[in-house]
């Protein structure tokens, strides 16, 4: 077993210096990391069997899609029991021996949990239909009557983020409310009953030894009084703009964070709360971070930010002084599970978020040079100060699947609006592990949720394992070098004269510049100590990012 070099114990709480604040956290989307049961979905026992590669790379923590009981409508994120784990990936049980056997290897375990919605499944949302409006039941839920003479019109104009209106009609002619698919149900935050079982549930797995929970929709949960009609500045795009929207970041939802900061505070070990908020600006984000709400937040401004050097240093400077003076952590993150791996979008432009892309999709990119900039963009990111996330397969160099077939595609975005939007499933096809065998060494028995591009055998984790420039010995030398130079609790200085396409910093011992410019640009004299791509002489190409050592 090959293990990192954790150098405090799990449980030690060390106020200022907590691990999350500099730690690499790598998702794990356990459907598409490894499967044991061969069942073509990932599970549990296939996380386990794989932590080695996870030990290798050098990450200190995972963060797990949702694994949890659900009719998977949404991939997971309808959950129908927050307390069990799905039989599609494994049980209790096997959750405890992978929590047991990450520790083992000092990586810290993040869960995923979903409060802003349920699945339909869930009992509760069941005791709501079975029961009449205005009952304690419906009132977990966001149930209203509709408008029209008949209430045949729904409440208001809101619109899914997934495409289409955000009401369904039930039997006896009350809507709930979905800002999702009509699958995820909206809680009502309002209600102390749905306050008080979420607070159960963080107690449940923090129990069970967890260091902390990734929560989704962390800006969402508490809708604007009245809930009032409105339209977004652009169609389709949920994100918002100036304008504040009904469903995003009400003033109430940081009393649920600041709760929910107090529960974790009764444990030990420094357990974090990572915000999943998509909130335009990074001064917006740095409002879920403060010093009693929640320890993270994603920097979704940096992760679709396009690869120009003007726009990623002003987001780098802002997130540098945006988050610190909350006391919170920078974050940084070029890819998840939601939007279009970065070995991709790095080479298009427009790509609104989650709307994905696909066989009809203009201007393919061409792949070596998509991967070649998002390994100087991932070089670049490593060498912040703060706490980054690596999405699975990103270590692989992996592009996103573009060529997916119309009729394997599962995400609801791709149905709710007629195909008018791929959606999601192109960056969530099964990892490649071994080259040579069926589905590329995902499942035993050659079965897989999506079909991998055959191509994929360039991407396989042994075929790499042989390349010394391969895309995952850059990721391990990065995550290496970032560890011994301390880059995750460093202060950026920033370097001038090297140009309007070239971003160019100092932290600590070590001198980082990334050219984003076609032209090569000029190196100090200094000790090389890792390049993202390979390259002769003393100027660096385009798209190329260097650490260097500093005197
Ligand atoms: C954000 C999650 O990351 C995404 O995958 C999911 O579809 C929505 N929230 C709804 O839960």
């Amino acid at each position: 077993m090959t293990s990192t070099s954790i150098s405090t114990p799990l449980s030690e709480t060390r106020p200022g210096a907590e691990w999350w604040r500099t730690a690499v956290i790598y998702q794990i989307y356990p459907r598409s990391f490894s499967d044991a049961s061969g069942d073509g979905i990932g599970d549990l026992p296939g996380i386990t069997s794989r932590l080695d590669h996870l030990a290798s790379l050098g990450v200190d923590a995972v963060w797990l899609s949702p694994f949890f009981t659900s009719p998977q409508k949404d991939a997971g994120y309808d959950v129908a029991d927050y307390r069990d784990v799905d039989p599609l990936f494994g049980t209790l049980a096997d959750f405890d021996d992978m929590l047991e056997a990450a520790h083992a290897r000092g990586i810290r375990v993040i869960v995923d949990l979903v409060p802003n919605h349920s699945s339909d499944q869930h009992v509760w949302f069941q005791a709501a239909l079975a029961a009449a409006p205005g009952s304690p039941e419906r009132a977990r839920y966001m149930f209203r009557d509709g408008k029209g003479e008949h209430g045949e019109l729904p409440p208001n104009n809101w619109e899914s983020v997934f495409g289409g209106p955000a009401w369904t009609r039930v039997e006896d002619g009350q809507w709930y409310l979905h800002i999702f698919d009509a699958s995820q149900p909206d809680f009502d935050w309002s209600n102390d009953e749905v306050k008080e079982e979420f607070r159960g549930v963080l107690r449940f797995w923090l129990d069970r030894g967890v260091d902390g929970f990734r929560v989704d929709v962390a800006h969402g949960l508490v809708k604007a009084e009245g809930l009032p009609d409105y339209t977004p500045p652009v169609d389709g795009d949920s994100m918002g703009g100036e304008e504040p929207v009904p469903y995003w970041g009400q003033e109430g939802v940081h009393d649920i964070w600041r709760d929910w900061h107090r529960v974790l505070a009764e444990y030990d070990g420094d357990r974090a709360l990572c915000a999943e908020a998509w909130l335009p600006t990074v001064d917006e984000t740095a409002l879920w971070v403060r010093s009693d709400e929640m320890h993270q937040a994603f920097n979704f401004p940096y992760a679709m930010s396009e690869w120009d050097a003007a726009e990623l240093s002003e987001v780098i400077r802002e997130s540098l002084r945006a988050f610190p003076a909350v006391g919170a952590p920078a974050t940084w993150v070029l890819s998840n599970h939601d939007v279009v791996r970065h070995a991709t979008r790095l080479a298009m432009t427009g790509h609104p978020q989650g709307h994905g892309v696909g066989p009809k999709t203009p201007g393919k990119p061409d792949p070596v040079a998509g991967v070649r900039r998002a390994r100087a963009a991932t070089a670049l990111m490593l060498a912040l100060p703060g706490s980054a996330y690596i999405y699975q397969g990103e270590e692989l160099g992996l592009p996103e699947a573009m060529d997916l077939p119309d009729d394997v595609r599962e995400d609801p975005t791709w149905f709710r609006t007629n195909g008018e939007r791929y959606g999601r499933d192109g960056c969530r096809v099964p990892l490649p592990w071994t080259a040579a065998d069926a589905a590329f060494g995902f499942s035993p028995t050659g079965e897989s949720w999506l079909p991998q591009p055959a191509d994929w055998t360039a991407y396989a984790a042994d075929t790499l394992e042989g390349d010394p420039e391969s895309t995952l010995w850059l990721y391990r030398s990065l995550l290496a070098t970032r560890r011994s130079h301390d880059l995750g609790t460093g202060t950026l200085e920033w370097l001038e004269g090297y140009g309007d396409d070239v971003i160019a910093v100092r932290n600590g011992d070590v001198t980082v510049i990334t050219n984003l410019g076609t032209a090569p640009v000029a190196l100090p004299k200094a000790t090389l100590l890792v390049a993202s791509t390979a390259f002769e002489g003393t100027e660096l190409p385009a798209d190329t990012t260097v650490w260097l050592a500093t005197d």
